[in-house]
């Protein structure tokens, strides 16, 4: 493995690549920055967030680079619906797809992102407010949107530190 190439936006994918960075001793590359230290075809661990279900930068890093695995870091927890769901609507395949739980900070974007989140946690406030009987992941996500938070730690890389050892 060369390295590991990443893209984030409000670092919560920045905060993985540099924690995978230190455990592994592999060199961190920011995308648009990787191809100034990497050969077409050089074997990296792509990590990119979550927009809209598309894992950010995948596509075109898919055309550059050799991915061996590739990280996608979105809100929900991570389980193998998430691993599953991120798969499919990313047709990750012949590659190990990993799902990362980043964080939410409205307060960090910008724009059309900010809208865009903006819309879409109020939609979803609205229905766990609705709940009677909230899950602890309910009430994490309520406090996430409420006030920011990041689950970015080295103990959710254990996965893909224990599968790098392994290959
Ligand atoms: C416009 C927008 C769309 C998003 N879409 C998704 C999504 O489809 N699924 C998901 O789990 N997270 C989604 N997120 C949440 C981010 O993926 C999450 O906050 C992630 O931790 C951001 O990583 P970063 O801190 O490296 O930028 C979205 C965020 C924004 C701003």
């Amino acid at each position: 493995m060369k390295a590991i190439v990443f893209e984030s936006k409000t670092g919560n994918t920045k905060k993985y690549a540099e924690l995978l960075g230190q455990e592994t001793g592999l060199p961190v590359y920011e995308h648009k920055e990787a191809s100034k230290h990497l050969n077409q075809q050089d074997e990296i661990i792509y990590m990119g967030w979550l927009f809209a279900s598309g894992i950010k930068g995948y596509q075109k890093a898919l055309k550059n680079y050799n991915i061996k695995a590739v990280c996608g870091v979105g809100m929900r927890r991570t389980s193998e619906e998430a691993i599953k769901d991120m798969v499919e609507r990313n047709k990750i395949s012949g590659l190990k797809a990993f799902y990362l739980q980043g964080g939410y900070d409205g307060s960090k974007l910008r724009g059309i992102n900010k809208l865009m989140m903006n819309m879409m946690s109020k939609i979803v406030m609205k229905e766990l407010e609705k709940k009677e009987v909230k899950t602890d992941e309910d009430l994490e996500t309520i406090d996430m949107i409420n006030n920011g938070k990041s689950f970015a730690s080295v103990e959710n890389l254990a996965p893909v530190l224990e599968w790098l050892k392994q290959s």
